[in-house]
């Protein structure tokens, strides 16, 4: 069985379109959240599907292997970035080389980099009277947005569209295919 544990910071939409999926599934299981913000809406729901809920802060996950232990007692293969807003630090990176993944809301190497995170991106590309955007699912190294790019999907821009309307329509294919490239990444 492999296992996956999925890190968010916030609603966590993608985190329990991925929980879902996977619920049992005869390869893989997700038994860990790991989060920063003990009142993200996500916690309470992976509570409620029966996830463990580690809890970091700052201190502890910079200046502390702390996580990582917590990752490889409980045997995690996978590490899924799912809305997690922090810099993942270099231990972690490196024990997770290859094995960890992040979705970002745009099309990189465009609209990446610090800063451009939720709403930010979707302004930003809509000012810029962008005609197409999408999701890149990508593996994740030191630098924010900058890893190997696995998989990117495109939605159409129309002139009538706002950064909200965007953004709907790129949540809809983050849904539709964050987790079947995770369940088909080779492990
Ligand atoms: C998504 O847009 C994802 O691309 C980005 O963070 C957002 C998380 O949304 N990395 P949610 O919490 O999964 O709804």
């Amino acid at each position: 069985m492999s296992k996956i544990a999925i890190f968010a910071s916030g609603t966590g939409s993608n985190a329990i379109h991925i929980m879902d999926h996977f619920r049992n599934h005869t390869h893989t299981e997700i038994p860990l959240l790991v989060s920063n913000n003990p009142s993200a809406p996500v916690i309470n729901k992976a509570r409620s599907r029966d996830k463990e809920v580690y809890l970091i802060n700052r201190e502890s996950f910079y200046q502390t292997e702390d996580c990582l232990a917590v990752l490889q007692e409980k045997k995690i293969d996978l590490i899924v970035l799912a809305g997690f807003m922090w810099l993942i630090p270099e231990y972690l990176v490196r024990a997770y080389s290859n094995r960890m993944v992040n979705i970002h809301p745009a099309l990189l190497p465009a609209y990446g980099g610090k800063g451009m995170y939720g709403m930010n991106v979707h302004k930003a590309v809509i000012a810029n009277r962008e005609m197409v955007s999408g999701i890149t699912i990508h593996y994740v190294n030191e630098e924010y947005d900058r890893g190997e790019i696995i998989f990117q999907a495109r939605c159409k821009i129309e002139s009538h569209d706002t950064p909200e309307s965007l953004s709907e329509k790129v949540q809809k294919l983050e849904h539709a295919y964050y987790a079947t490239v995770i369940e088909n990444l080779k492990n």
